[in-house]
Order: structure tokens, then sequence, then C-alpha cells
């Protein structure tokens, strides 16, 4: 047996070739068969689909689902449902929004995996695509949102939402675009009528089914479907306030046109040919990795791909060589394979389009790749031999089709880079930094990557110049887009507060410290006696043990979270919130019980707004470009102050704790906190809560005793900064600080802004860095 498998396994050695690792359409197929054929969703319904087209599989060229081509009835009843829903929406709480968005967000998630199956059944992008960029980024886009829902509403006053959203979007990335259209359209109190591409509507289709089990309100997000008729009757209806389109120049134009003049806002996101800069001093092996990744990702079919390649000429031959061995090793076929690099076009109608402009343009082609026999494909191809103005180095092709020419100088390769009618994106590579700052402002182009290419994020605005169209999506300037500001036009949206309250989210006392619970060094308890009296329990009594146990913990991890991204923090707040919520009739009891106040019910809302606020703030807390006299500029980053000591508040005591916790390590601190005497079991509690939302153990740790230890934490080496909520502490934290010198931050509880927690949870470092020539 062993010998007979012999050869086969030298050949695989001498090949070094994946073998095919299919994923299983079924999950996807028996979600599309549940619905059979699909109507449009409208007013928070399904309705009975009308005259229906087809939509495929292009790598089979099967037929998945039935998809209605909506009338003009049908967009004018989405419009009204919108409409309808939008006095409600734009009533809504900021944080009412916000964790809407949240469900939305943790919905995506959950159907991470059938959504990737169906995105790539549907586009024929690969699977590992959809599977590691489409739909993270979507949850992302989602999360991000729920954050800025959170903010604006204090951080933009006097802004307001826009009304109704008509929003078109591409083939390319049905569920991503989506996601960047609905998320800050619905985070800034817009209601949408969305339509995806003709060829791709299952994804939203799906996404629609989603916002059901999320709970948002009826009426707020309508799906219709069809092709680009029904997208003309969106842009023309005139119960649409703003249009967010994506896809190709000429119909973005055609949108202009119809627009004009007739005070709809309007925000293009539309084709592109981005350059692709090598320098001769670049990392080529790194460079030909990018190209890979910025043309042949979902076959080159991406608004911003790196489409146009300009090599130095120095290095060209070698350059061009390396991109050839590259390419031979591109794996071309069923997208489904989890080995497969590059998938299926679209449609037939777009490979006839790349292959007819191929045919006709020109110049030298490479295409080492053979295309399987059947299914809509199109091999990656080189084309070099062409001059600037040729049609194949100007007009968008978009599909696994780079054209390349040479440069000599860098000012040569600005002046050939800006060559375009369009002005997207651009990619510089090379090793030598000055260079490639002085040369990334004079491209024109909405987003410069610096060896790199096809990076995004919901925190970053994406858009373009010239004729790529104008607008940002993502980012504070993203959501922008979708608020109309003081003093804009008059007819400001109706506005129905309440109408959509909260969404629904989904224990002896011992000390929390390094993740986990611990009694007290000392062995001894203090008493905690409700307002009337009666006696509720027992809390450990710390001491200088337990305090620098605690230091100890906080410092071990505060590198390790401090090094993850402001998302995955805010990730963990959010998980924090849920919990909480969970558990708030339990807290608000509790409270009340310890403390007396009747406000109890509403602090908890508050500590969870709060949780819900930092977690926002996590990876929005940016930093700022200060304009220095100067060839360069100078970057301000808002970095960690390190372990926080926190003397929490007597009043309000759940809150003020939940609130300086969030604040400190959703900054990337790490945090001591010694509990209010007033009510330490709502902090003993708490833990349990901390414990099971993924906090790593270490960054919040719980002490439990008398406000002396008000002094050890104030004058422990190891605590970077303490703040303490109470102005008679002060003189003794002040004296006890000087030994490390450490921050201190001493106040009556500032109340709910956030603004002076999140200044107090970090300090600017400087960055001066050539920048421009
Ligand atoms: P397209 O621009 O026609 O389609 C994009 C979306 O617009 C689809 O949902 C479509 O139904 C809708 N649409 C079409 N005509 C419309 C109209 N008159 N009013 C309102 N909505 C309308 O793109 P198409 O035809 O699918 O592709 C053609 C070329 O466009 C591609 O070869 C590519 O060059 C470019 N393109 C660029 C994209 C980008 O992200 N920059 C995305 C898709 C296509």
């Amino acid at each position: 047996m062993a010998e007979r498998n012999l050869p086969e396994t030298s050949a695989l050695m001498e090949s070094m070739a994946y073998g095919p690792a299919p994923e299983s359409p079924s999950p996807a197929l028996d979600w599309i068969a549940e619905h059979g054929r699909f109507g449009c969703f409208v007013a928070g319904a399904f309705e009975e689909p009308g005259a229906t087209f087809e939509t495929r599989n292009p790598a089979t060229g099967e037929v998945l689902a039935h998809v209605t081509q909506a009338d003009a009835d049908t967009v004018a009843r989405a419009v009204a449902a919108a409409r309808a829903a939008l006095p409600g929406w734009a009533g809504a709480t900021g944080h009412a929004r916000a964790r809407l968005l949240y469900a939305i967000a943790r919905l995506v998630q959950k159907q991470a995996k059938l959504l990737a199956v169906l995105e790539t059944l549907d586009t024929g992008k690969p699977i590992r695509e959809s599977r590691d960029i489409d739909v993270p980024l979507a949850v992302r886009h989602f999360y991000y949102h729920a954050g800025l829902a959170q903010l604006w509403p204090e951080e933009l006053p006097g802004h307001s939402p826009i009304g109704v959203c008509g929003q078109i979007v591409p083939w390319n990335f049905p569920l991503l675009m989506l996601a960047w259209k609905v998320a800050p359209a619905l985070a800034a109190g817009n209601t949408v009528v969305l339509k995806p591409a003709e060829y791709t509507p299952l994804s939203a289709l799906m996404f629609a089914q989603l916002c059901q089990q999320a709970g948002v309100p009826a009426g707020v997000v309508n799906i219709v479907t069809g092709d680009g008729d029904v997208g003309e009757r969106i842009v023309a209806h005139d119960g649409i306030d703003k249009i967010a389109f994506t896809g190709s120049t000429e119909v973005g134009r055609r949108i202009r046109k119809i627009t004009a003049g007739r005070g709809k806002a309007l925000t293009l996101e539309l084709g592109g040919k981005s350059p692709y800069l090598v320098f001769e001093d670049a990392d080529l092996d790194s460079a030909v990795e990018g190209l890979v990744d910025s043309i042949w990702l979902n076959q080159g079919q991406v608004c911003c791909a790196g489409a146009r390649l300009l090599v130095q000429e120095g290095i060209a031959a070698s350059f061009y060589d390396k991109l050839k061995t590259r390419m031979r090793h591109l794996r071309l076929g069923d997208p489904l394979d989890k080995c497969t690099d590059v998938g299926a076009i679209v449609d037939p109608a777009q490979l006839a389009r790349v292959t007819g402009m191929v045919a006709q343009g020109g110049g030298d082609v490479f295409q080492p790749c053979q295309a399987p026999g059947t299914g809509c494909f199109y091999p990656p191809t080189l084309i070099t031999g062409l001059s600037p103005a040729d049609r194949l180095m100007q007009e968008e092709i978009f599909g696994p089709v780079l054209v390349a020419t040479t440069f000599r100088t860098p000012a040569e390769a600005v002046a050939l880079a800006n060559d375009t009618r369009y002005g997207l994106a651009a990619s510089i590579w090379s090793e030598t930094l000055p260079l490639a700052l002085e040369v990334a402002p004079k491209l024109a182009a909405g987003v410069v990557w610096v060896n790199g290419a096809n990076m995004f994020d919901a925190a970053v605005g994406f858009g373009g110049l010239r004729e790529s169209g104008f607008g940002r999506e993502g980012g504070w300037e993203g959501l922008t887009e979708y608020l109309r500001a003081p003093g804009g036009r008059p007819e400001a949206v109706p506005v129905t507060p309440g109408v959509v309250g909260p969404a629904p989210l989904d224990r002896t006392a011992k000390m929390f410290i390094g993740g986990r619970q611990t009694r007290p060094d000392s062995g001894e308890s203090l008493l905690v006696r409700a307002s009337g009296g009666q006696l509720l329990g027992h809390v450990g009594a710390g001491n200088r043990k337990d305090i620098r146990n605690a230091v100890e913990a906080a410092r071990k991890a505060q590198p390790a979270w401090a090094g993850l991204s402001g998302h995955a923090r805010a990730q963990v707040l959010y998980y924090i919130a849920e919990n909480l919520s969970a558990r708030s009739e339990e807290f608000t009891e509790r409270l009340a019980a310890q403390t007396g106040a009747g406000d109890a019910g509403q602090q908890v809302a508050r500590s969870l707004e709060a949780l819900f606020a930092c977690a926002a703030w996590s990876d929005k807390y940016d930093g700022r470009i200060k304009d220095v006299p100067m060839r360069g500029v100078a970057l301000g980053f808002n970095v960690p102050v390190g372990v926080v000591g926190v003397l929490c508040p007597s009043v309000p005591a759940l809150e003020g704790a939940i609130t300086a916790m969030g604040a400190a390590i959703a900054m990337g601190n790490t945090c001591v906190l010694v509990a209010p005497e007033t009510a330490p079991l709502s902090l003993t509690d708490f833990y349990q809560v901390l414990e099971t939302s993924d906090l790593p153990g270490g960054v919040a740790n719980i002490v439990t005793g008398r406000t002396v230890l008000a002094e050890t934490l104030a004058g422990h080496l190891d605590v970077d900064a303490v703040w303490a909520f109470a102005p008679e502490l002060g003189q003794a934290v002040e004296a006890a600080s000087c030994g490390n010198l450490k921050r201190t931050w001493i106040t009556p509880w500032p109340g709910r802004d956030l603004g002076p927690f999140l200044r107090a949870a970090t300090e600017v470092r400087t960055v001066w860095i050539p920048w421009g020539a």
C-alpha cells in the first residue's frame, strides 16, 4: 500500500500543488431554496414576487434564484415606507440607534459563513476573499457606525439627518458596499431605499432578513431589486432626499444630470484607473505581492484596483520577470475552492466587455494561466508596450488585466500617474520614506497607500477626485455626508422622539485581580448595609498587598491590551455592555438597596450608555496632523497613559466606576478600581460581567476596602496616573504621587461628558515627518 503511494507523493513534492479544498454551497443553496422566488423588502416585510429575473452563478452558469424586477409602484411603496419611518428613526436617541447597529453587526457576524458562501456563489469571487475581506469588513463597518451613532448627537451639535436616502450599489462588493451605505445612513438617523446590482442581489436580500431579526423598525431599511431602470426610478423619485451611488462613471454622470437643481444631496463613488508606482529602491518581492492583491483581488473588478503599473526603468526588466513568475502560480478556477486566487468574472456581459477591450487594445499580452473551459473566467493578464494615450492605459477595464509602462524620474512618475481623468487611489512602493512622502501629496487621488494596496477600514474615508466622483465613505467624513449641517436646507426632517426605544441586547463577594476572583490578603471583611441599615453582605477589606497584586496584574496586561486595535477593544466594551444589559434589573435592585438612590435604574441605563460611548471612542479618538512651518508635518498620536488607579466616586457609584473604567480601557490603559464605599457590592457583581465578556485578565482589577487605599494606590511607583473623584482626597493623593510624578486627576464627579476622561486617559505623542516638496 505504502509503496503504491510513493510515486504520487513524490510527484506532489515536485509540484507542491495544493489539493482542492472546496467550501460547501449547501447551506447557501438551502437558504435560497427556502425562499424560492424573492420579492422586494418593503416596510419590514418581503412582498410577493412580481415579474422576476434570474441571478446566476457565473462560475457555472447555473440559475441561483429568481428575483423581482421592481416596478414604479414598488419603488413608490418603498419610498413611502422610508418616509413614514423617518420621524421615529430620526427621533430615536443616538444610543438607541447604536444598539440597533450593534445588533445588526452581531447578526451579520453570526451569519458570516452563510453570507460569504452566498456572496461567492452570486459574484464568482474566491471564497477566501468573501470570507476574509468582504464579510469581516462589512461587520466592522456596522460596529464602527454603532459607535458613530452613539457619539455624533453630542459631537456634531446642530446637525440633523438628511431624510430618505436612495442607495445604489454595484456588483463587485455587494454586501460590503451595502454596509458602506446603510451603516452611516442609519447611524445618522436616515431611512434608506437600497438597490443591489441586478447580477448580485442575494446578500442584500439576506441582509433584509437580518434586519427583521435585529428588530430594525419597519421602513427604516427597504431593499428593492432590479436593473438600472429601477435605479433610475429611485434617483428620479421626488420623495428621495439623497442619492448615494457606487458604480460606473457613465451612470454616475447620468445621475448627476437627473438630480441637478433638484435639491437632492449626492455622493458618487465611481470608476478609476489607479496607478501603482514602483521605484527602483522598492522591496520588489513585496511590491509584486502587493500588486497581486491590487489588481487580481476580485478578478480586478475593483474600482481602486492598481490597474496601471508604472515601474522605474532601471528595475523594469527584473520586476516584470518576478511578476510573470508570480502570475504563473496564480490559481484560477472554482471560487468555492479555498485555494483559488482568481475566480469568475461576474457575468458573461462583463466577460465580453473585458475580452473585447483586450482583443482590440494592442500591446504585448502575457496570459500564463489557462481559464477553465466552462464558466465565466478570464485569465490574469499583463500588457506591456502601450503608450500612455492608448485606450487600455486610459480606460477602466474592470477585469484581471494589468497594463504597465516605465518612468525615469519621480517627476515623470507623478506626471504619468496623474495622466488620467480619474483620481481614486494610488500606491507608491519605495524603501526611501522621504521619496514616498514627497510623491504622495502630488498624486491626484483620494487615497494613497505607501508600500501597500487595497487597504480599507470603516474609520478611514474612501472616495475619489475628478471623474472618480465625490463624497467620502467611512470615518467621520463619511458620516457627515448623511447629515445636514446647521443652517443648511430649511426643511428639517420631522422628528418624533421615543418611537424607537433602545433595542433589547442579549455571584461570596471577592476582589477581582488579574482576571481571577481573589480573597482579601487580610482575611478581613467589611459589612455592607442597606441605606435602611439592614445587612446586605460582606466585601473584603483590601490592604497594601491587594493593591500591589492588582497593580502588578494591570502592568502585565497593559502592553498587550494597548497593542490591540481600537476596534478589538471596542468589541470587548460592547460585550461588557451586552452582559450588563442582560442583568440590568438585578444591578438596579442591588444599587438601590445599597444607596437608596431613586435613580438606580437610570444609573444602570447611563452606565450602559457610557460603555457604548467608550466603545465608540475606542477607535475614533484620533490624533491630529499639525501644520508646521517646515517641509513636513507633525503627527500627534493619542497614546495610553499606562496603568490608571481609579478611586471611584461615591455618587454616582456604579455609573462612576463604569464610566472611568470604560474610558481608561477604551484608550488602551489598564486599571485598578477601588470600589466606592457606598456601593461595593455593585462592583463585585460587576466583575462577574467582566469575567464573561472576553476582557483579558488584568485589564480591569477591582479592590474593595476603605478609602485609606487611596494613598497606597497614589504612592505606587508602577501606577502612571491616579484619578480621584473626591476633592477631599486631593492633598493626600497628590502628596503620595510624588514618587514617580504620576499624573493625578482630582475632581468632583465631572458628569457624563467623556471628553475630560479621554484626555486624562491619553498622552499626545508627536512624530515629525517630512511631507511634500
Ligand atoms: P453600472 O454603473 O451600470 O451599475 C452599477 C449599479 O447602478 C447597478 O446597481 C445598476 O443597476 C445601477 N444602474 C445602472 N444604470 C443606472 C441608472 N441609469 N440609474 C441608476 N442606477 C443605475 O455598472 P455595470 O454596467 O454593471 O458595469 C459597467 C462598467 O462600470 C464596468 O465595466 C466597470 O468599468 C464600471 N463599474 C465600476 C464600479 C465601481 O465600483 N467603480 C462598479 C461596477 C461597475
